[in-house]
């Protein structure tokens, strides 16, 4: 096999069910020989919310169609693989035990070794995957459930910069579009509505940017907005779309400029790192992504946004990073355990608790 391994991935922290089997050989680009994301917005969507029990549930059905899915689409069989990845944390222990208990049935079946991946290595690694980014580098990691700067020098050697303290900026987005009666997914909602909006009519704060560091605060944001709806509303007996607009813009101002400026301090604190990448669904921003860009020019380091598809939940990055932990040498067996908390740096634990997708670690 020498050292080219191929590694069955599988992901199920929160709403999305995923597997895929991805091949790695040494020197080249990594490949994705097969992957499936089987969301399920429409099972939570009257809730408001991810509702664990239900995700866990739809965990437990899908998991095992999602393999069969990408071994047909692959060709290949259980007996190609050279071990199975399976996050194993953080996020909805529901999910994740699911998750765990498919892969651990898989690999005892076809007597194959188990890696446990942590879900925000997964994220991170994800650089390295679409383009084969050479560590190290800084990693901004925005979406409904997870805000933080990482540091990645290695497969297993991540420092947690800094981060959210509260809200994570997509569920900020969300509620937002709550608040004004947008539809969910939020933050694609809002961005279309701010594109008509004057981004200065409302003066929302800059959470934290009067603190030194790296950690953000989302939370007073959208309490902020709920404010200024009541007060426009209350004045005006109620919103024109160009209100709405307006507030839009003015929210994503707000948080693109707090992503911004953390992002040139996380940079100027580290000269070393010459390149700044991006994950998670709010990277997806156009506003966002653009003023990261520009940020990482002005420091006069690359800057990579990988595929949106790549950027959010999905198992290819899962079977890339256990690929990469295998190639090390980690090896997992059946004592491997679910775990809904589980920082990816030790030393710099998250100060957050458990959010509407789960724990954000
Ligand atoms: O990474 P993701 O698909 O799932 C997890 O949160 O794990 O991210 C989804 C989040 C949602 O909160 C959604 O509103 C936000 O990403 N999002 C956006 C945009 N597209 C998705 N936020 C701002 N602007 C967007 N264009
Ligand atoms: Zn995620």
């Amino acid at each position: 096999m020498g050292d080219t391994v191929t590694i069955l991935g599988l992901e199920s922290s929160c709403d999305d069910t995923a597997a895929a089997i991805v091949r790695v050989r040494g020197g080249a680009p990594a490949q994705i020989l097969a992957q499936t994301v089987q969301g399920q917005g429409q099972l939570h969507a009257a809730f408001g919310g991810v509702v664990p029990e239900i995700a866990a549930r739809a965990h437990a059905e899908k998991l095992d169609l999602c393999v069969a899915e990408v071994l047909r689409a692959s060709g290949l069989g259980l007996r190609d693989m050279d071990a199975i990845a399976v996050t194993a944390g953080p996020g909805l222990i529901g999910g994740v035990m699911s998750g765990v208990m498919c892969a651990k049935g898989l690999a005892a079946g076809a007597g194959l070794p188990l890696i446990g991946v942590n879900h925000l290595a997964g994220h991170a690694l994800t650089p390295r995957l679409t383009d084969g980014a050479e560590y190290p580098y800084l990693m901004l990691l925005v979406s409904g459930g997870h805000c933080q700067f990482l540091r990645v020098d290695g497969a297993q050697h991540f420092t947690r910069l800094g981060g959210t303290i509260d809200d994570a900026p997509g569920e900020a987005f969300d509620k937002t579009a709550r608040l004004l009666g947008l539809s969910q997914p939020g933050g694609p909602a809002v961005e279309a509505e701010a594109k008509a909006g004057d981004p200065a009519r409302y003066g929302f704060p800059r959470p934290l940017l009067d603190r030194p560091g790296c950690d953000m605060s989302f939370s007073g944001l959208k309490t902020a907005l709920l404010r200024t709806r009541d007060a426009v509303m209350r004045d005006q007996g109620g919103l024109t779309g160009q209100d709405r607009a307006d507030l839009c813009a003015g929210f994503q101002a707000a948080v693109c400029d707090v992503l911004a400026e953390k992002t040139r301090r996380a940079l100027a604190a580290h000269p070393d790192l010459r390149l700044l990448a991006v994950a998670g669904g709010v990277a997806a921003n156009h506003t966002i992504r653009d003023a990261l860009m520009q940020v990482a020019n002005d420091a006069g380091v690359q800057f990579l946004a990988p595929p949106l598809a790549l950027c959010t939940d999905n198992a290819a990055m899962i079977a890339y990073a256990g690929a990469e932990l295998f190639l090390l040498g980690h090896r997992d067996d059946m004592t491997l355990a679910a775990r809904p908390r589980w920082p990816l740096d030790a030393s710099s634990p998250a100060m957050l608790g458990s959010g509407r997708k789960g724990a954000k670690a």
